[in-house]
């Protein structure tokens, strides 16, 4: 896990250095919102405080190393705008509930007890990949290649009658592939998860409305 003022640093400067009218309005929203201390699930990857502040950053790095490998050619305030931004739509998304969670060990009578755990209460539910387009369209314009890389970039976990369009769009924009793959190896190559009723998760939740 890394430090959570660390990892805000690092993104306000990234996200600071983009030429693009309204990114300033997109960098106070993430200020006043939770974006720093949200988790990145509720329990898939990276589900403890910082955890989505954390994963932008890693997305990030992965799919600026994927731009030069590949040749994409993509300008530089492209790479930070999908990558650091393309999970925009789990801002203030997050909540903290008590779960009740069993903490005996095999064989041992149940021995229940509270712990916080990460929900969901999404108050504009459209989609995911949709939803951080759209976001980012209220404050800034987005290009083609933009709005296809953020708007696909879960890949195969959309529903299956999204794969035609999927892979139609990833023909159109091979960079789009690598936002995916750059997400998917970010969350489950570098990134923790605590399970249920772990000690570490417990102390990962102050803070998070
Ligand atoms: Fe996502
Ligand atoms: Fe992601």
């Amino acid at each position: 896990m890394k430090d959570i003022q660390e990892v805000k640093e690092r993104i306000l400067n990234l996200l600071g250095s983009i030429d693009r009218k309204g990114i300033d309005k997109v960098i106070k929203y993430l200020e006043e919102s939770d974006f720093f201390i949200a988790p990145a699930s509720t329990r898939f990857h990276g589900n403890y405080e910082g955890g989505l502040g954390e994963h932008s950053l890693n997305v990030y790095e992965l799919f600026k190393e994927k731009n030069e490998r590949y040749d994409f050619g993509l300008s530089e305030d492209t790479v930070k705008i999908v990558s650091l931004l393309h999970d925009i739509c789990k801002v203030n998304f997050y909540t903290v509930y008590d779960k009740n969670v069993n903490i005996a060990g095999a064989g041992e009578k149940p021995k229940w007890i509270k712990q916080p755990a990460y929900g969901v209460k999404d108050d504009l539910p459209i989609g995911h990949g949709e939803k951080s387009v759209i976001r980012l369209l209220q404050f800034m314009s987005l290009t083609k290649d933009e709005i296809l890389m953020i708007r696909w970039h879960m890949g195969g976990y959309e529903p299956k009658e999204n794969l035609n369009n999927i892979s139609a769009a990833w023909n159109m924009c091979k960079a789009a592939t690598a936002l995916h793959t750059a997400d998917l190896e970010s969350s489950y190559i570098l990134e923790e998860h605590f399970e249920p009723g772990e000690n570490k998760n417990q102390t990962k939740l102050r803070g998070v409305r």
